[in-house]
C-alpha cells in the first residue's frame, strides 16, 4: 500500500492534446466499479467549485497575456483546494480517485511548454502536496502531429491549447522525461492505437499492479 494514499487509490491520467483521456477514463471507471470499488472521477485544474472557478480563470480567453508565474500559481492554488476539500477525504474513505491530469501536467505544460524553472515547480509541489503522489500515472503518449489533428476535429481550443506545435513538442518531451524519472509510478501507453487496443494496454497495467 502507498502510505501517502492510505486505503484509497489515486490514479492519474496524463497526455497531450487528443490523446483520448476521456474515453479511457470512462473505461477505467467501469473497471473499478465492476470490482466493487467506490470511484470518484475528477479533473485538474478543477474538481471543486472554487477550483473550477480557477479553471475558468486559467483557460478562458482574456484581453491580457497571462504571466507564466501567475499561471503556475493558479494551477497550484486550484490543486491545494482540490486536495484538501476533495482528494484527501476521499482517499481516507477508501475511494478510488481517478483524476484527469495532475502535477505531471504542470511539469509538462508549465515546465516543458513554458520553460518555467523546475526549482519553482518542485517547491510548489512540495508545499501543496508534500509526500502525496499518485499510486499510478497512466501517460497516454501520442506523436504531437496526430494529437493536434484529433484535437482539431473536436473544435474550440482553450487558451493553453492554442499554443504552437513547438510548445506541444516540449510538452511531450517533458512528459516522457517525468515518466523516465519515476518508473515506479508511471506506465506509458501508446495512444496512437485504436481506443480498444489502448484500453487493453491499460487493463494489462491495472491487472498487473492491482490484482492480488
Ligand atoms: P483539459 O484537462 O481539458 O485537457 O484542459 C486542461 C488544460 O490545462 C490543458 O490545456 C492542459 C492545461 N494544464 C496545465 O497547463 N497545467 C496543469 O497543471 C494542468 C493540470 C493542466
Amino acid at each position: 500500500m502507498n502510505p501517502s494514499t492510505g486505503s484509497g487509490l489515486f490514479i492519474t491520467l496524463e497526455g497531450g492534446e487528443g490523446a483520448g483521456k476521456t474515453t479511457q477514463m470512462n473505461r477505467l471507471r467501469a473497471w473499478w466499479e465492476s470490482r466493487g470499488r467506490e470511484v470518484l472521477v475528477t479533473r485538474q485544474p478543477g474538481g471543486t467549485p472554487l477550483a473550477e472557478e480557477i479553471r475558468e480563470l486559467l483557460l478562458g480567453e482574456r484581453g491580457e497575456s497571462v504571466d507564466d508565474l501567475t499561471e503556475l500559481l493558479l494551477m497550484f492554488a486550484a490543486r491545494a483546494q482540490f486536495l484538501s476539500a476533495l482528494v484527501r477525504p476521499a482517499l481516507a474513505r477508501g475511494v478510488v480517485v481517478l483524476c484527469d491530469r495532475f502535477t505531471d501536467s504542470t511539469w509538462a505544460y508549465q515546465g516543458g511548454g513554458r520553460g518555467v524553472d523546475s526549482d519553482h515547480i518542485a517547491a510548489l509541489e512540495s508545499l501543496v502536496h508534500g509526500d502525496l503522489q499518485p499510486d499510478l500515472t497512466l501517460l497516454l503518449d501520442l506523436p504531437v502531429e496526430a494529437g493536434l489533428e484529433r484535437a482539431g476535429k473536436r473544435g474550440a481550443a482553450d487558451r493553453i491549447e492554442q499554443e504552437d506545435r513547438d510548445f506541444f513538442d516540449r510538452v511531450r518531451r517533458a512528459y516522457l522525461e517525468q515518466a523516465a524519472a519515476h518508473p515506479e509510478r508511471f506506465a506509458v501507453v501508446d495512444a496512437a492505437a485504436d481506443p480498444d487496443s489502448v484500453w487493453e494496454a491499460i487493463r494489462d497495467v491495472l491487472e498487473e499492479r492491482f490484482t492480488p
